[in-house]
């Protein structure tokens, strides 16, 4: 679904972000982008959703070319848009509408959905998310957490096939962390790829996801399943997450926890 290669990317033609990085995203997996911070996950993502374009490499989504080019076509844009929602790491970023139900809305209403259409889809992303009580809302009487479910929410209003999400879980209560690692995993039962950039290696364990790890001199370092990656201690240090690694013990209880708890929601709406 998504192919990069050789791609490099630097701010300004001379702060390195990206350095020949090379990886493939198939439909439905489950995708984890891990690497020290200021190793380039951010670049990548936005690489990914089109909002900056690689310097060298090219980029394949769905066997078409992405590039600045070809994103100026409408026709091509729009099925582009339609199919790849980025969540930015700060959702204030993101929110900009008077109220929830309007951010909700404008996605599908810039895909020119009909206003009957588009409102069922805010609804039942509204009760997905829990926040119908939020509805009338401007998000800057949101928290954190509710902040993140809505710029969720609207993405998934767009319905893309494929979700970027740039540290979801970072500075969120462990309930809202739970919830989101739920809805993730429910996300991708449904059939989505799901892609995150992180730093926080009990999330990537969770999603039991691919991984690709980046060196803090922004290249790839390998690619495996999140088991054997997690396990490569000599890896994690090399690139700089094993301080992270005391994090990781610190958590892995609560993500069994929520392992279990998951399991046994999912069972339930079975
Ligand atoms: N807007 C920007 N302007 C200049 N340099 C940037 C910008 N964003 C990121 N960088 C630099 O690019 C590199 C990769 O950053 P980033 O992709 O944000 O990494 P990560 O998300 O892994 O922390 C870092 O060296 C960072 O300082
Ligand atoms: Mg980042």
């Amino acid at each position: 679904m998504i192919s990069l290669e050789g791609i490099s990317f630097s701010y300004y033609n001379r702060i390195p972000a990206l350095c020949d990085m090379s990886l493939g995203i198939k439909e439905g997996e489950r995708f984890a982008i891990i690497g020290a911070n200021g190793s380039g996950k951010s670049t990548l993502l936005q690489i990914m959703s089109g909002l900056i374009h690689q310097s060298e490499g090219k980029y394949f989504f769905k066997g078409r070319e992405i590039s600045e080019h070809a994103l100026r076509d409408k026709g091509f844009l729009r099925f582009f848009r339609e199919r790849v929602g980025y969540v930015f790491q700060d959702s204030d970023i993101q929110l900009f509408c008077p109220t929830v139900l309007d951010e909700l809305l404008y996605g599908p209403m810039q895909l020119e959905l009909k206003e009957s259409e588009a409102l069922d889809r805010a609804f039942e992303v509204m009760r997905i998310l829990n926040i119908e009580n939020l509805k009338d809302r401007p998000s800057y009487m949101l928290s954190g957490g509710e902040k993140k479910r809505v710029a969720i929410g609207s993405i998934l209003t767009m319905n893309p096939e494929v979700l970027l999400l740039d540290e979801p879980t970072n500075g969120l209560d462990p309930r809202t962390q739970c919830f989101l690692v739920e809805l993730m995993l429910a996300l991708n039962d449904a059939g989505k790829t799901i892609v995150i950039a992180t730093h926080d290696l009990s999330l990537v364990g969770e999603l039991d996801a691919k991984v690709t790890v980046l060196s803090e001199d922004h290249r790839v370092v390998t690619t495996g399943r999140a088991d054997d990656i997690l396990k490569d201690e000599s890896i994690l240090l090399d690139v700089n997450l094993i301080h992270e690694h005391i994090h990781f013990h610190g958590k892995s209880s609560h993500s069994h926890l929520h392992s279990h708890y998951l399991f046994h929601r999912h069972k339930d709406r079975e």
